[in-house]
């Protein structure tokens, strides 16, 4: 493997990449992202406090166990004051940044709702804490409104950058349409968000050509941050059971570390998120994404007992925990791997930090 990448690296080459076996991943890939880690971002993790704060879902994505079809979910949302409680929390506990998560809805209510808790929370926190949204797809209007109300940061995961494989597991409907989410991401940028995107591996159907192009994606889009993990089956899906010639999980936790490694090359200084998702298939899997390439984990901070209706896969860790157990847990696995916890800090994407200073060294020039 060459080692001192000066051009970029080519389709050809990242599949390659993704096709190491495990001794040569074990060798050759995974500490040299070990060591851009180090080198560029350093060994410091952050911590973003997961708050799923409404399972509601307008989507019907065909492989997530929060689509609107499945009545087996009893629904929820949060009331605003467990909510302030739990970002609360988080202040308390130093983690400096949230992600409020619900599944995707765009009524008048809804989009208000969240606006008030943004200005609640911020002003609660007194500047202490980064709000992340992850609320799916949103007008330009709606985002404008969210981020005036204190949200910078967004994610948005795109799911599978390949056309033909995104409409595979979404209904073939303008409701769940490729070029509109490419949009919404251009325009979460546009708009001054610290944007994050990814995708799910282990697909039916999907090849390494299509994960290679999936990173060259992230590359193209020049994204801030990054979260991607292995597909798990949800038994009241139609995606579960759905093909023949699954890869067994083992092999899906393999490709996304190797996934994890190789971005890690491509885009230095973003941040990349060691997914929930991995942790179901090895109770190690967050931290071996560390080991590889991740800089961020998000500890679940939602209150136990709203906790088994967010699944949106089979065997979601933490279930049966609440906020300060994942806390504790998540500090061993941090500190298994020589990693320290960042509490304290923002740990705003350097590659996004960098964007904006280049944005403003150019205005000042003109
Ligand atoms: N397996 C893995 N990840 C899933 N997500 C939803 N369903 C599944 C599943 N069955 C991920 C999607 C979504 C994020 C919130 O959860 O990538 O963007
Ligand atoms: Fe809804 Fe998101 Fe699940 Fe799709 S992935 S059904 S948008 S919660
Ligand atoms: Fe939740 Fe380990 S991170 S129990």
């Amino acid at each position: 493997m060459k080692t001192n990448h000066l051009s970029p690296l080519t389709l050809d080459e990242i599949v390659s990449l993704l096709e190491y076996d495990r001794t040569r991943a074990e060798h050759e890939l995974f500490p040299l992202a070990r060591k851009v880690k180090e080198e560029s971002v350093g060994n410091t993790v952050y911590f973003r406090g997961l708050i799923e704060f409404s399972n509601y879902c307008h989507k019907n994505c065909l492989y997530c166990g929060l689509r609107r079809e499945n009545r087996r979910v009893a629904r929820y949302d949060i009331p605003d004051e467990e909510i302030l409680a739990m970002a609360r929390f988080a202040r308390e506990h130093n983690y400096a940044s949230i992600v409020m998560q619900s599944g995707e809805r765009s009524d008048a209510h809804f989009v208000e709702r969240v606006e008030k808790l943004l200005a609640a929370i911020i002003k609660e926190s007194a500047g202490e804490l980064r709000i992340t949204l992850s609320c799916g797809e949103q007008s330009a209007e709606v985002y404008e409104r969210w981020y005036a109300a204190g949200a910078t940061r967004y994610l948005l995961r795109i799911e599978s950058s390949k056309r033909e494989l995104y409409h595979q597991i979404h209904p073939q409907d303008e409701n769940h349409s490729f070029e509109k989410r490419v949009e919404c991401l251009k325009l979460l940028k546009r708009l001054g968000y610290q944007t994050g995107t990814g995708v799910m591996i282990g697909l039916p159907g999907q090849n390494t050509l299509d994960l290679a192009s999936d990173l060259c994606f992230f590359r193209d889009l020049d994204i801030h941050m990054v979260g991607m993990g292995p597909f798990i089956e949800h038994q009241e899906t139609p995606l579960a059971g759905s093909h023949p010639q699954m890869l067994p999980l083992q092999e899906r936790l393999f490709l996304a570390l190797k996934m994890v490694a190789v971005l890690r090359i491509m885009m230095k200084d973003i941040n990349i998120a060691a997914a929930t998702a991995l942790q179901a298939i090895d109770p190690t899997g967050r931290e071996q994404a560390l080991a590889v390439g991740a800089n961020v984990i998000m500890p679940n901070i939602t209150p136990k007992k709203y906790r088994e209706d967010y699944k949106l896969y089979e065997n979601k860790p933490c279930t049966d925990e609440d906020p300060w157990q994942c806390q504790g847990c998540l500090e061993r696995r941090i500190a298994s791997v020589g990693n320290t916890i960042g509490y304290g800090e923002f740990g705003d994407s350097k590659h996004y930090k960098e964007q904006i200073s280049k944005k403003n060294d150019k205005k000042q020039k003109i």
